[in-house]
């Protein structure tokens, strides 16, 4: 699906008038990577691809939902809402939490579909589930506010799905703001935007269209060896209430009592924590050079230490970095496939792009996607 109008055309076919249209961002994360549930900062931004909602209450006790880009439909009774399999998931997630806290929601019918690629690192689960609870925060008078959209929308991910993600990317699709990206501090929940500066360099994404999912375990086995690194250092000194308070020279001062991967992964947690702080003064500054190093940096503690990227990402990276006119590049978001972000100079783009994706072609047989960065507003309602 490519615009509003397409899921309101779709919708009147299957229920009539009266939809109401919300659109929902998938994000890009500029730097901090797998911090989000680490006590970290992070740095996303919305973009301009995502998911269009139109819905409507149908004075029912039934949710309808149509999922227009699979051709797939379902119907659930609001008193019998049990965990299935795929997409159902995302959305039965949102009405399972809405319930456990006690918010009253009515039938509705729900059409939705988008373009943001799904296992791209792009966080269309996160859009997915934002943008419903928005929705029916809206249809429902719930009174919700963004940040607790974003709470409910994370429980419903552990909750149905499964996955353990950090509160990243439903923030980042609630909050965003066009030409911006954000500084989220994940303890507190703070945030700060930043303008996207226009600069000669631009922000260009490769997808490797190797597809991850984060609900295959390896995302939750990376959160729970954190966990036990954090418990080590918590039984050390009981003050500390997440990494935030370890630096990398203390991880390393214990590397004998911690396992191999467990401390790998906090040395990359540590690093990655305060890359994150000293890349936002980068970016104040708008020196990109220095945070575009920050960005290979990132990328290989996301390879060695993280252990979250593949072949292909890492290729891709590799063929960036021998490009003069590419100043950083990255895997982002969850990992084991999906996009690359890349700081590409703008007047030589196209061919930087071509080289690294024919390369790769060539070496994979897999003909990658390159989409420009364009950022956008959080959810909302479009009139
Ligand atoms: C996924 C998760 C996020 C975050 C990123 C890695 O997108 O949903 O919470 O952990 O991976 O930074």
């Amino acid at each position: 699906m490519h615009n509003s109008q397409q899921a309101l055309e779709q919708y009147q076919q299957q229920f009539g008038e009266g939809a109401r249209l919300f659109f929902s961002p998938g994000r890009i994360n500029l730097l901090g990577e797998h911090v989000d549930y680490n006590g970290g900062f992070v740095l996303p931004a919305a973009i301009n691809k995502g998911i269009w909602f139109a819905i409507a209450v149908n004075n029912t006790n039934t949710a309808h939902f149509v999922a227009a880009d699979v051709n797939e439909s379902f119907s659930v009774e609001l008193d019998d809402i049990k965990k299935q399999s795929g997409w159902q998931n995302y959305v039965l997630g949102i009405l399972h939490i809405l319930q456990k806290k006690k918010l009253v929601i009515g039938g509705f019918n729900c059409l939705f579909g988008g373009n943001v690629p799904q296992g791209a690192g792009l966080s269309s689960s996160a859009a997915l589930e934002a943008g419903l609870v928005y929705a029916l925060d809206k249809l429902f008078d719930l009174a919700l506010t963004t940040q607790q959209m974003a709470l409910i929308a994370q429980e419903a991910e552990h909750s149905f799905p499964g996955t353990k993600c950090g509160i990243m990317d439903m923030f980042a699709s609630l909050h965003g703001k066009e030409g911006h990206c954000m500084l989220l501090d994940c303890n507190s929940l703070h945030y700060e935007y930043f303008p996207i500066v226009e600069t000669e360099y631009e922000l260009v994404l490769i997808n490797s269209n190797v597809h991850h999912s984060l609900n295959d375990g390896q995302y939750n086995k990376r959160r729970q060896e954190a966990m036990e690194g954090l418990s080590f250092f918590q039984m050390i000194n009981k003050n500390i209430t997440s990494f935030r308070s370890v630096s990398p020279e203390v991880v390393t001062q214990f590397k004998d009592n911690l396992e191999e991967k467990v401390f790998d992964r906090c040395l990359y947690i540590t690093q990655e924590i305060d890359r994150t702080k000293k890349a936002a003064e980068y970016l104040k500054a708008n020196d990109l050079l220095e945070f575009g190093k920050l960005m290979y940096k990132t990328h290989k503690g996301l390879s060695e230490l993280y252990e979250v990227s593949c072949g292909e990402l890492d290729y891709l990276v590799m063929e960036a970095k021998m490009q003069y006119d590419v100043i950083g590049s990255r895997m982002m978001g969850g990992g084991f496939g999906g996009c690359t972000i890349n700081l590409i100079a703008k007047n030589n783009r196209e061919s930087v792009v071509s080289s690294i994706v024919t390369s790769y072609q060539r070496m994979y047989n897999i003909e990658p996607e390159v989409y420009l960065v364009e950022t956008s507003n959080g959810t909302h309602e479009m009139v």
